[in-house]
């Protein structure tokens, strides 16, 4: 589609209901789609007072800043998320760099995450699905109820990044609750002193849990991630100590909440759109398009970070040096100029334009083809164990965030095949 059609697409009552655009609103984190919508239609570059920054709505202009690192620097990106909450302060983890120092580090990380060491994990995917979903049927029986978002999919993602970097896997649980209240610090200009020193002692155990790890793992080197960076060399010079808890951190909070929000999702998606779940179930080859019209639709990052480094022109509005820019990754996935009907879910689209989920330029995500690897494995399994797996409510509790999006518990109904 040309940019022109935008204005056949549009209507002319804002679909919010009139109601600005403030990303700490509880309204419109239950339901932000039709904010964006009005966002790209009347202003799609926009000054949001609560969070004293600049929103960008547009698909192009959300490509154009991604891409432009020079201007659009990410070294602000986990001060914006975590403020005072980041569990290693004194190192900017990878995601908050700019070149030289990401390509150096990107580059290593890179070569954990190729396609071809990947799909060496293929088969712990599946096995660690098929684990989860044994205790799940241990537990409930054959038949009965049991909540999706923290039986399943609060573990699984955890257990394979776990794998990859060695951390043992007793303590899951009490990490994804900790990763959880630290990602909730993107809201803590709404929150109140006891949920702030609830956050603070969460990052100072996910701090403390790595370092242990890290302090084990100097004397034990195995075959795990963090043996390999703890032995790497970048232009030699090996990664320090705090380096390397710092990656190993961005990692789990990066490598977890997300594919955990995407598998939650997806059966929320399923509830409904219950005709495009009878036809995943009639043909489980359906899942990789699926999980990409998820990916699109309702994506578990909504929003992302930067910082001007100087005045720039965007979407028509000058942008000056300095600022926060918050690109809406899950907005651009709705562009009406880049996707056909895109409020529809539709798993046989054609996708003539990248998605936004994984962000685009050089911060693209690390973990994309693992994710994916990752939830083909655990909905082929769920289908074919579960004869029966339902989302039970149409009224779904979304995690209190307006930059991760994931259901924050959902009980299904299932029967075991
Ligand atoms: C559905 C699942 C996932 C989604 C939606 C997602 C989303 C994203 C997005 C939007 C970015 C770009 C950030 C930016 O441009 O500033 C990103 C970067 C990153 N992601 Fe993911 N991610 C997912 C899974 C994973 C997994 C499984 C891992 C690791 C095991 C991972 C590790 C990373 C890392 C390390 C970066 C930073 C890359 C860099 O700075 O060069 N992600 N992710």
């Amino acid at each position: 589609m040309k940019g022109e059609e935008r204005v056949m697409t549009i209507q002319t009552k804002p679909r919010s209901a009139g109601k600005q655009y403030d990303p700490l609103d509880p309204a419109v984190k239950q339901e932000p789609y039709p904010y964006y919508a009005d966002l790209r239609r009347d202003e799609p570059v926009k000054w949001l007072d609560g969070l004293q920054a600049f929103s960008v709505a547009r698909y192009d202009d959300v490509d154009k800043l991604l891409k432009d690192g020079r201007i659009f620097s990410s070294a602000q990106f986990w001060p914006a998320l975590l403020g005072e909450y980041d569990p290693v302060p004194e190192v900017a983890p990878m995601i908050s760099m700019d070149p030289p120092g990401h390509i150096h580090l990107r580059k290593l990380a890179n070569k954990a995450f190729v396609p071809t060491k990947v799909n060496l994990l293929r088969d712990r995917t599946y096995r660690i699905a098929h684990e989860l979903i044994n205790d799940i049927i241990a537990k409930h029986g054959q038949s009965g109820e049991f909540d999706w978002a923290w039986e399943f999919t609060a573990l699984y993602p955890v257990t394979v990044i776990a794998e990859v970097l060695g951390v043992p896997t007793e303590r899951r649980s009490e990490f994804k609750v900790w990763v959880d209240l630290v990602l909730s610090a993107a809201n803590r200009a709404a929150y109140g002193p006891e949920k702030l020193s609830e956050i603070e002692k969460a990052s100072k155990s996910l701090r403390a849990f790595i370092e242990d790890l890290y302090d084990h793992r100097i004397d034990n080197l195995g075959e795990d991630l963090i043996s390999s960076f703890i032995q790497s060399e970048i232009d030699g010079r090996k990664m320090t100590r705090l380096e390397i808890i710092q990656m190993a951190t961005l990692l789990l909070i990066g490598g977890v909440e997300t594919t955990t929000n995407l598998l939650g999702t997806t059966l929320v998606e399923l509830k409904r759109h219950p005709e495009t779940y009878a036809r995943v179930r009639a043909d489980t080859g359906l899942i990789p398009a699926l999980v990409e019209e998820v990916l699109r639709y309702n994506p578990p990052v909504q929003i992302i970070f930067r910082h001007t480094t100087a005045d720039v022109e965007l979407g028509g509005t000058t942008i000056p040096a300095g600022s926060a820019v918050m690109p809406i990754l899950a907005s651009a996935n709705r562009d009406e100029t880049k996707f056909a009907n895109p409020d529809v879910f539709d798993i046989d689209r054609k996708i003539d334009f990248p998605l936004m989920s994984f962000g685009q330029g050089p911060h693209f995500c690390l973990g994309n083809y693992l994710s994916r690897v990752e939830a083909k494995a655990a909905l082929e399994v769920a289908m074919e164990r579960f004869a029966q797996l339902d989302v039970i409510s149409d009224e779904i509790h979304w995690i209190d965030s307006y930059f991760a999006r994931g259901p924050h518990t959902l009980p299904v109904r299932f029967k075991a095949a």
